[in-house]
Order: structure tokens, then sequence, then C-alpha cells
């Protein structure tokens, strides 16, 4: 079986990759400090797959532990490098602590394949680089705008240091894959998204909102240049997520790669406002989510939704699930945490 090193395996988009790789019939192994995750989302992989990833809590910052982790790990033929901190609002709070982070880590990888003779590389990207695209959908030929928040910053810094990186390092092959909104969560509601605190993204403060642990939700804008004035996004489930890590990976492994730093987005093509996302949850679940309009929230853009076609043809790959089911799956998910962590 061929080993795939995953770090942030046990966060959201890691831990739904890590089952679709192992029900690929790949062995991943996973890295991750824990610092926005939990160790029992190792034991909810292997209740899903029944096999158990390799699991090593390991800061990526700490070169040497990471070298260590490496040492320990014969013939690991891929890297997928989800580890990253994610929360633009905190991003602008504490900047050094983003960059630090979050492009040492980077550093430590890309370093650790060249000591260990890795030759492929998936990275996790944001189309938050395509900033307030011109044209929509956006393309992957957009140009990158000014980021908005260090966060953003690093994800286009990341993508910089792979093309500089490719050009002395002949034989290693990266896929950026530029997410749109991730949402929703395995069927089996046994993973998904679990923020620490207050939630920042919008479907787990739907979930939160309609389960009672918050009030209120907050609807950022409704003077938006769109047909009911709230911002756009293409939201995407993260099992159809997922699954593009695993074809990025066969492609690699395989030498399908048409260039050796190659770039997709991940999204379904369409967008959805604010209001779009909080009536279809209304429903498929049947909840009334109690909100209300505010300001808008600082740094959004008005809409993004991705051109997919790249993806769709030189992948073979698209976007599976409905609207709805993904909203319905990330119910599920809260429904059974809280009913098992209260
Ligand atoms: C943001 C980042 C994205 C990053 C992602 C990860 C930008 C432009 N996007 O996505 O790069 O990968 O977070 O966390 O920086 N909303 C509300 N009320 C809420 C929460 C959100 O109305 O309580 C709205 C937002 O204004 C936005 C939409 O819901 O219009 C989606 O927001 P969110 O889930 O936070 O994702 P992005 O901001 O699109």
């Amino acid at each position: 079986m061929k080993k795939i090193l995953v770090t942030g395996g046990t966060g959201y988009i890691g831990s739904h990759t890590v089952v679709e790789l192992q029900e690929a019939g790949y062995e991943p192994i996973i890295i991750d400090d824990l610092s926005n995750s939990y160790i029992e989302v190792v034991d909810n992989i292997q209740s899903i797959t029944g096999k158990r990833p390799a699991f090593e809590k390991t800061d990526l910052k700490d070169r040497e532990a990471t070298m260590e982790v490496f040492s320990r790990h014969n013939e690991i033929e891929a890297i997928i490098h989800f580890a990253a901190l994610k929360a633009v609002g905190e991003s602008v709070e504490k900047p050094i602590e983003y960059y630090k982070n979050n492009i040492n880590s980077l550093i430590h990888l890309l370093e650790a394949m060249k000591l260990y003779n890795i030759d492929h590389f998936v990275f996790s990207s944001s189309c938050t680089v395509y900033g307030e695209p011109d044209e929509l959908p956006v393309n992957e030929e957009a140009p990158v705008k000014k980021a908005s928040s260090p966060y953003g910053n690093t994800k286009q810094i990341s993508e910089e240091i792979i093309q500089d990186y490719i050009i002395p390092n002949s034989g290693k092959n990266f896929i950026s894959l530029r997410y749109f909104n991730p949402i929703g969560a395995h069927p089996s509601a046994k993973i998904g998204e679990l923020p620490t605190g207050i939630p920042n993204n919008l479907v787990p403060f739907i979930t939160q909102t309609a389960i009672g642990i918050r009030d209120q939700l907050k609807v950022f804008g409704n003077d938006y240049n769109t047909p009911d004035g709230t911002a756009i996004r293409d939201y995407i489930n993260v099992v159809d997520l997922a699954r593009a890590h695993v074809v990025a990976i066969d492609r690699l492994l395989s030498g399908k790669n048409r260039s050796a730093f190659e770039v997709f987005n991940l999204g379904t093509g369409s967008g959805n406002s604010v209001l779009e996302i909080i009536n279809t949850f209304e429903k498929a679940t049947g909840k009334k989510i109690n909100y209300t309009i505010t300001g808008r929230r600082e740094g959004d853009v008005e809409k993004v939704y991705a051109d997919t076609s790249y993806a769709n043809e030189e992948l073979g790959w698209r976007a599976e699930k409905g609207l709805e089911e993904t909203l319905l799956s990330a119910w599920k998910w809260e429904q059974k945490y809280r009913s098992e962590h209260t």
C-alpha cells in the first residue's frame, strides 16, 4: 500500500481526505499538532473505514521533530499538506503567528521532500488568492490579487515558494488545489467540522444556532450587488472536495501531471447567497434559523464562484452532491456530535 503523509489529517478537510485515501487503497499517515482538532478523530476515522491510520502528534514548526517523523516512516510517496492556521480575522490580529506557522511548516516539508526523496505534494490553497475577481466564474488563469488578510497572504506566498522550489529541484511535482467554500460532513456523521470557540464560518454558525448553542446568526451585509443583497460563495461538499485529493494523488503518482506545478479550482461552479444557504438549510432540516442582518464583515468579497471546467476535464472529477444533501449532512453531524458531548 502506498503511504501518503497527511498533515492536518485530524482537521476538517484532512480527516475526510484520510477516509477517502483509505477507501481508495492508500495508507495515510497523519501528522497533526491537535491545535485545532482532537485525537478522537482518529478513532472516528477507524470506525468509518475499519482501518486505523498511523498518527504522529507533531508541530511542523519544529523542524527537528518533523524530520524525526520522516526518518521513522520509510517510503512515503506523497505529502498532502492541510495543516495551517485558517481564521481570517485572527490572522489580522496575529500576523506573525500566521506567517510563522503556515510558512515555516511548508518550508520544513519541502526540506523533508529533498532529504527523504519524496517527489509528490498536494497543497491546500484557497479561492482567497483571487480576491474580488474581475470575471465570474473565476478560472485558474485569473490574476492573483493582493491578499486582504495575512491568512490569505500565506496561501499566496506558499504558492510562490513552491514555484521557486521546483526550479532547482527537478523531479518534484506539486498540485495546488484552490478550495472554494467547503461545507457539510461525512454521511456517517462520524466526522465533520468542529470549530473551537465561536465559529467564523457560515455553516457551523448556522448549525450551532439551530441546535441552540448560539442565539442568533448575523448575516454580514445585505447591500451587496447581488439578487438578494447578500454575498455569494461557491459552497462545496467536503467529501467531494476530499475525493479530489485522491484524484490529485493518483495523477501525480502515475505521472499524468502536465507540469511540475499545477493549479485546480475545487468548487461546484455555482454560487449561493447567504440567504439562500439559510433558506435551503431550513427547507432541508425543518429547523428555523434566528438571524438578523448586520453590517458587512471587513475583508469579505461580494461574490466568488469557480469555473471548474479545467478540474472537470483534466482531473475527471466533479462535485456531485447537492446543497440540500450537504447542509443536511452538516446538521446530522452537529446533532450527533452534541448528543455525544453534553
Ligand atoms: C473565508 C476566507 C477563505 C478561507 C475560509 C476558511 C476570504 C474572502 N475567505 O471564507 O479564504 O479559506 O474563510 O475559514 O477571506 N457569513 C455571515 N455570517 C456569519 C459567517 C459568515 O453572514 O456568521 C457570510 C460571510 O459574510 C460570507 C459567507 O457567509 O459572505 C461565507 O463566509 P465564511 O463561511 O466565513 O467563508 P468565507 O469568508 O467565504
